[in-house]
């Protein structure tokens, strides 16, 4: 018999992107339900309204004071990154040479790849984070340690082995025919097991050779879909240089266009000194900007145009972009990106946000209908954010008036103390006290 329970409090989740279709967007029910069978959304609604339906004996779990949320999604990070976070002073082409290219180069080792793996997920998992797309190293054994641990969790995780057969240390390259091979090996190995998905990982278009690109192309083409994850126009002197390497390009985004790099399932971190015409092609070809923003205030990299990307139809996933971004935390992720905006004289709204780091995330990826909200027959992965996490936070949430005062305050100040449960695929993968 199909396996069943019922998780009881106050539900928010997103249908739409309130950029587009405002209020109607969101969906709140003060005191619902969230009926799972066998690990997927079977039904939501008010408990008044469903709870004559339930069988008598359905495993219950109540929240009060806490606010259940679909999982959120980090649509760009890096694993091997995890020990050096926060790393002083560098901006983005330095602080690779300097301190990202060294810590990457451990990863040939699957059993150290393992240990960093695990600690990764279990900070996703304690920040209620349940899908992320992943950067591996450019070793294959990256992967191979990244989607073990991921398995061993249940977890929806989309990742890649990176790319690289130019301009960074020979210890940290491929080449071009072998990183082909390699590639369609893991996709062979992995894409499609249990919940896992391969990205084809280009680094950024600096680190690798046209030669490369076109193989990234062609891969992607053998492969329906398998994901495309890289860097795109995230700082000004990185842009310089793609201008130089690339001469024959129209400009950044051009360079991945030629080699047959954009589609629905293409995701570009960063994506802050764009043209219109780079925003156009995103948007025609479905493509998806990762918004980064601790990253992008940490190496100073800028201040990204969100509402001109809304306005031209591309698609926004929120990325925490850990080692250059700053937390695991969603919560702080967009606490910095309403930051960013406020920098710019404009605003980002809650809702908005947090349909950013849900529906929106899911979208980027191409996985509406798999995760991101709460319809029938979505992945019951999801969150409970307690609203009294601290005597200060119930303090203050007390003081709101509104869900969207509320929602604002639990962007602003919320970290890893706020989730409570983080359940995935109906079972409670990570529990705060315990
Ligand atoms: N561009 C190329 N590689 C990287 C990386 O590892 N992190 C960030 N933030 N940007 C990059
Ligand atoms: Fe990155």
């Amino acid at each position: 018999s199909p396996q069943q329970k019922v998780i009881r409090g106050a539900i928010l989740d997103f249908i739409d992107d309130p950029a587009l279709s405002g209020d109607e967007a969101w969906r709140y029910i003060e005191d619902g339900i969230l009926w799972i069978e066998d690990g997927r959304v079977k039904k939501t609604g008010s408990y008044e309204e469903l709870s004559a339906e339930l069988p008598e004996s359905i495993e219950l779990h109540e929240y009060s004071h806490h606010l259940i949320l679909p999982g959120f999604i980090d649509t760009h990070i890096h694993y091997p990154q995890t020990e050096m976070i926060a790393a002083y002073g560098e901006r983005l082409l330095e602080w690779l040479e300097t301190y990202t290219f060294p810590v990457e180069s451990k990863f040939g080792d699957e059993a150290y790849g393992r240990e960093i793996a695990s600690v990764f997920l279990e900070e996703l998992l304690k920040n209620g984070t349940t899908t992320a797309l992943v950067f591996g190293t450019v070793h294959p054994e990256s992967v191979d340690a990244f989607f073990t641990e991921a398995q061993k969790r249940r977890l929806r995780m989309i990742a890649g082995k990176v790319m690289m057969d130019r301009n960074a240390p020979d210890f940290i390259c491929d080449e071009a025919e072998q990183s082909y091979t390699d590639s369609k090996a893991l996709i062979e190995r992995w894409h499609g097991v249990d919940r896992l998905q391969y990205a084809v990982t280009p680094r950024f278009a600096p680190t690798s050779t046209d030669r490369q690109l076109e193989l990234a192309g062609k891969l992607l083409k053998e492969y329906p879909g398998v994901y495309m994850h890289t860097h795109l126009a995230e700082n000004v002197e990185e842009c310089a240089w793609v201008a130089e390497l690339f001469p024959q390009s129209k400009h950044y985004l051009d360079v991945y266009d030629q080699a047959g790099l954009l589609s629905e399932r293409s995701v570009f971190a960063h994506g802050i000194h764009l043209c219109d015409d780079a925003c156009e092609r995103l948007s025609e070809t479905g493509s998806a900007i990762a918004h980064c923003p601790t990253s992008n205030l940490f190496l100073g990299s800028g201040l990204i145009e969100l509402e001109r990307l809304a306005e031209k139809g591309v698609q926004v996933g929120v990325g925490t972009d850990v080692g250059g971004g700053t937390s695991f935390s969603m919560f702080q992720t967009l606490a910095d990106a309403y930051k960013v905006q406020a920098m710019r004289n404009r605003k980002l709204d809650p809702f908005r946000a947090l349909y950013l780091a849900t529906l929106g995330g899911a979208r980027a990826l191409d996985l509406e209908g798999c995760i991101g909200n709460f319809e029938p027959g979505c992945e019951a992965d999801f969150i409970c954010i307690d609203l009294h996490a601290t005597p200060f936070l119930k303090f203050r949430t007390e003081r709101c008036r509104s869900l969207f005062e509320t929602l604002f305050v639990l962007n602003t100040l919320g970290d890893d103390r706020l989730i409570d449960t983080t359940w995935v695929m109906g079972e409670i993968a990570h529990r705060r006290d315990s």
